[in-house]
């Protein structure tokens, strides 16, 4: 690959604060900007940044005259495999019905299960590099993606397979299973389908996902009318025996105390918690789970937001994600989220850049090499015509990105 070495750029960030305090208690001095600078990337790593007076030669030389450079986005929560639409539960909400109330009568997660169980797995993979493409426009390189839209072995599976050939195109997707997402459909009471289903996750899907590594992480929907707490320790604790990392879907709708299981599973993050507790935030606090908000999610449904300000001064370490997925939030864009985050949840322009490049990485267990653009970090730009940081929000509903760079290697 040789040497590169990008340099004029107008305002440089490497984010090397934001590393040094693992992203809690961010504030604008931690963003490692640099003014007129430099990178030269070697074989697809950073190995210096600098003051492009001092700028060297590489084997290639690209000028980025009049552009900010920041690290690539990790969004580390989407539900992008699936199959159909839910514009017409768009429409209902319009008129005053709630998601809960959709998803009651039939609509929301399982109207799209009844859809991706007609898919093929080709289909599925198709729409998954698609929606990559879709989110790629704003700035995004790593991006998770769940399964969740299948309730049995086979289409669960088949979502993994359609995300695990859509990797060999795009290697820089991460794998979740989320079979407990909702109750499989069908007649008959549901508490017993969901525990039976329960039953087929731990002694069968589980160890075919981790036997054919098709899942890096396993996530549960905690919530009321979904899976319980005890459920949740259960399939999580189930799956860690095999290697598979524990996220939660916590605190979205009610407060389940969703966050201090994740903080006691030792989960990567717990993900939405508009209705946090005080003891969930210094559960995650003392931890090392990160609290991911979905600002997306809350805007698209008229819902309330994660306290992401309380959650920062308290120390925890912050992501921000799309969610992106059929029903509850429908944009690809996290430049739009993190504009959410700012103006919605009154976290600082750097808090959420943080949270959406370093946040996002440790959500996924990569933050050592990624999210960041310090010596030995991975390639992973997007670069912006602008003057300074601020203008990628201040001029929110535009989208100035020029240019996303994924010169990684393929770890
Ligand atoms: O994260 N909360 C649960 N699951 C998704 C919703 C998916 C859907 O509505 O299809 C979420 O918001
Ligand atoms: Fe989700």
């Amino acid at each position: 690959m040789g040497t590169t070495v990008y340099s004029n750029i107008k305002q440089l960030l490497t984010l090397e604060g934001v590393k040094e305090k693992d992203g809690r208690k961010i504030t604008r001095d931690d963003l490692g900007i640099l003014e007129a600078a430099y990178i030269v990337v070697k074989d697809g790593v950073i190995f210096e940044t600098g003051s492009s007076k001092k700028a060297p030669k590489g084997d290639n030389n690209v000028d980025l005259s009049g552009t900010v450079v920041l690290p690539a986005f990790v969004d580390s929560h989407t539900h992008i495999t699936y199959s159909g639409s839910r514009a017409n539960e768009f429409e209902m909400r319009s008129e005053g019905k709630t998601y809960i109330e959709i998803a009651k009568a039939g609509g929301g997660i399982i109207s799209t299960v009844n859809e991706t169980r007609k898919a093929s797995v080709d289909e599925l993979y198709k729409k998954t590099l698609n929606n990559i493409k879709r989110m790629n426009k704003f700035g995004v390189a790593v991006i998770e993606a769940k399964s969740g839209y299948g309730l049995d072995v086979d289409t669960e599976i088949k979502q993994l397979e359609a995300i695990s050939r859509a990797k060999k195109d795009y290697p820089f997707l991460v794998p979740t299973f989320l079979g407990a997402h909702d109750t499989p459909p069908g007649p008959g009471d549901k508490d017993k389908r969901r525990k039976d289903f329960i039953d087929v996750m731990i002694k069968d899907l589980i160890p075919a996902i981790a036997d054919r590594k098709l899942a890096v992480f396993c996530d549960v929907f905690l919530e009321d009318g979904y899976y319980t707490r005890e459920e949740t320790r259960t399939i999580l604790l189930a799956a860690k025996k095999y290697g598979i990392l524990p996220k939660v879907h916590a605190d979205e709708f009610t407060n389940q105390e969703g966050a201090a299981l994740a903080a006691e599973l030792g989960a990567a993050s717990a993900d939405h918690l508009p209705f946090i507790s005080n003891k969930g935030i210094e559960a995650l606090a003392n931890s090392d789970t990160v609290a991911t908000i979905l600002p997306g999610t809350s805007f698209n449904l008229g819902l309330p937001y994660a306290p992401a300000k309380k959650m920062i001064d308290a120390g925890v370490c912050l992501a921000i994600a799309s969610d992106f997925n059929p029903g509850s939030n429908t944009s690809p864009s996290l430049q739009l989220m993190l504009n959410i985050a700012i103006t919605q949840t009154k976290i600082s322009v750097a808090q959420a850049i943080a949270a959406a490049c370093y946040g996002g990485a440790k959500a996924l267990k990569m933050e050592k090499d990624t999210g960041i653009l310090t010596k030995g970090a991975k390639a992973l730009l997007q670069v912006y015509n602008a003057g300074s940081y601020n203008d990628i929000f201040y001029n929110y509903g535009e989208n100035a990105l020029k240019e996303l760079i994924l010169a990684a290697p393929v770890s």
